[in-house]
């Protein structure tokens, strides 16, 4: 199964993602945190990646398609996998189109999860994950059982992501809105753009995307 998260920052992607990947046992392949690896590295190339972040633009679609397009002929995505950021642009959607074509397969559904303005800036602004195992918290929904302790690895220490700040958030919610939503109308066109309200509760979207992946395989 090839499944496409689509939606705005803190739309809730990663989160469905993750539950997605352990329910239906195929790979999820989140651009952002190929991105935040790479950006890591000490080349100009990353260096430039982390720029574009920090900014809140998207990186170019020449470094995306070809990030995706080696990641999908691994071994691990032969089953399947659920796309998390990807694609962003008109012209990734249509170099995504070629490079399943050239691999025989298809896609099976495009998810939208539609959530407002409000919700993304408070989802994001109190976001932050442990230092050591990634795993997620939220000042206000979702925070440690035990203060200051990872409830996952028992770490201590916790880290907030550069471009979960205001300013940042509007150029992403701008870049979103101007570059990304407008791709909608040519997976609607194919038949196979299903919108999920993602203001409902984490464990309502998730059965919500899975009724629907159910219903209309
Ligand atoms: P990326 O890392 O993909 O960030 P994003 O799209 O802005 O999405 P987020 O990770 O912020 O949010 P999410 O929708 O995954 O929400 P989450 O589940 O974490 O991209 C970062 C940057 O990389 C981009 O700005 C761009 O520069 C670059 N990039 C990436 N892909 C690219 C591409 N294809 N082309 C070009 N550039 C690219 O949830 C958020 C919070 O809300 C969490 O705390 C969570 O617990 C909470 N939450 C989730 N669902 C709910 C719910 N239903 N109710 C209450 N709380 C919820």
């Amino acid at each position: 199964m090839r499944l496409i998260l689509f939606g705005p920052p803190g739309a809730g992607k990663g989160t469905q993602a993750a539950r997605l990947q352990d329910i239906f046992g195929i790979q999820q392949l989140s651009t952002g945190d190929m991105l935040r690896m790479a950006s890591k590295g000490s080349t100009p190339l990353c260096a430039e990646i982390a720029a574009v972040m920090q900014s809140g633009a998207l990186v170019s679609d020449a470094i995306m398609v070809a990030m995706i397009k080696e990641r999908i002929a691994q071994a691990d995505c032969q089953k399947g996998f659920i796309l998390d950021g990807f694609p962003r642009t008109r012209e990734q959607a249509i170099a995504l189109d070629v490079m399943l074509k050239e691999q025989g397969i298809k896609l099976d559904k495009v998810l939208e999860i539609r959530v407002d303005e409000q919700a993304v800036v408070a989802r994001v602004a109190g976001r932050y994950s442990c230092a050591q195992c990634g795993h997620g918290y939220h000042d206000d929904f979702k925070k440690p059982a035990v203060a200051d302790v990872c409830d996952n690895c028992g770490h201590t220490i916790f880290v907030r992501r550069a471009d979960d700040n205001a300013e940042t958030v509007k150029a992403r919610l701008q870049a979103y809105a101007k570059q990304t939503e407008p791709v909608l109308p040519y997976y609607k066109e194919q038949g196979i753009l299903v919108t999920v309200d993602g203001l409902q509760a984490i464990d309502t979207v998730t059965e919500t995307i899975v009724v629907s992946i159910q219903k209309h395989p």
